[in-house]
């Protein structure tokens, strides 16, 4: 058995800045009401042509410079995303020929927000059995061009923003290193409090007019509910995680939790009992970027130094389904 180590870690978010002031002139709302709530100060939004793969793709250019690899080396590809670029095929197909490649197989997940963690239990699960050496694996999404800007979709539009991480992971002997547990969840019960009902083939017809004028086309969510579950499920799977390996929350040296939401990263950090740098934050700068937010950190963390050689990270995620999951994996 094989474990599964991070040798690469990429980022790419659109050049397109858009602050809270930018969103006041397309809706009725502020920079107080979205900081006090959020945490945001500002997001990404997608430039013409920039799209789910092709940010993808140039996060995992990244990925793969910072591992001294060629798209070539590349035996899989895992692709999380909610948005994208078409219904079908997944965005891992159209992001292989923007890094030149095909032939090797691609796999394309759906867990929202939850997605790049499901991601690194799939990849790790692969390379232990010794089918796959290395995998790239990304996080990649575009929100803003499916969001309802106006006041009508406030609530939900404020939180979104783009962009794109990777990671590539390749197969070591050393049991010590890499992904040493990972914990997957979902409870269906709740699907319809943070979903996209419309198009989908649960409808008849798949898609119509009525269907934009009622708003179902615009992702919904029931904030206090999704906020009530996610500051539970968070601490639970990290529990989860560090039970399973023996470790404390004193032996953590990152906590990396999907940037939902500053509030619930607070109350996830207080729940827990750790110190503010312990558990990392930039949604100020980026917003919720789903699939993309905790390998957007995690390459952020490397860059800055926050986690070197030997940093025992803990991943966690919750999101829509629900779906919540935890990761932990000594760098
Ligand atoms: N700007 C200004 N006012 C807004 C607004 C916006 N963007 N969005 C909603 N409002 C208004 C509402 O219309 C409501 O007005 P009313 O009192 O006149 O009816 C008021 O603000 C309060 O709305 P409410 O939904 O009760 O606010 P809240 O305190 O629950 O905060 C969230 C809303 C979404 C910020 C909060 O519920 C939350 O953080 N939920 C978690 C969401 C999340 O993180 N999702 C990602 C999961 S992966």
């Amino acid at each position: 058995m094989y474990n599964s180590k991070v040798i690469g870690v990429g980022k790419y978010l659109p050049e397109q800045v858009v602050t809270n002031f930018d969103l006041m002139k397309m809706m009725e709302t502020s920079d107080e009401w979205i900081k006090e709530r959020t945490g945001i100060v500002e997001r990404r939004f997608a430039g013409e042509g920039e799209t789910t793969s092709l940010m993808g793709a140039e996060a995992s250019k990244e990925a793969l410079k910072m591992a001294g690899l060629q798209p070539e080396d590349v035996d899989f590809i895992i692709f999380a995303t909610l948005s994208p670029d078409y219904y079908f095929p997944g965005s891992g197909c159209p992001m292989q020929t923007h890094l030149g490649l095909t032939g090797i197989g691609a796999l394309d997940i759906r867990n929202q927000c939850s997605g790049f963690v499901y991601g690194m239990a799939t990849a790790d699960q692969f390379i232990k059995t010794g089918m796959y050496q290395t995998i790239l694996l990304v996080g990649a999404e575009v929100h803003s061009r499916g969001l309802n800007l106006s006041t009508e979709g406030r609530d939900v539009a404020v939180i979104f923003g783009d962009g794109a991480g990777a990671v590539v992971l390749t197969a070591t002997e050393d049991e010590n290193k890499g992904v040493l547990t990972s914990h997957l969840h979902a409870d269906g019960r709740h699907v319809e409090k943070l979903w996209l009902e419309n198009p989908g083939s649960a409808s008849n017809p798949y898609v119509s007019k009525e269907m934009i004028d009622n708003g179902s086309v615009y992702p919904y969510m029931n904030g206090r509910y999704v906020f009530k579950h996610a500051v539970t499920k968070f601490p639970e799977v990290i529990h989860e995680a560090l039970q399973k390996t023996g470790y404390s929350t004193d032996d953590v040296d990152m906590v990396i939790p999907h940037q939902a939401n500053e509030r619930i990263t607070e109350a996830v950090q207080q729940r827990l009992g750790l110190p503010r740098e312990k558990v990392f934050r930039n949604i100020h700068k980026y917003g919720n970027t789903t699939a993309a937010s905790i390998p957007i950190a995690l390459s952020e963390c490397v860059e800055d130094g926050r986690i070197k050689q030997d940093s025992l990270v803990c991943l966690a995620s919750f999101g829509s389904g629900f779906t919540w999951a935890s990761s932990l994996i000594r760098w």
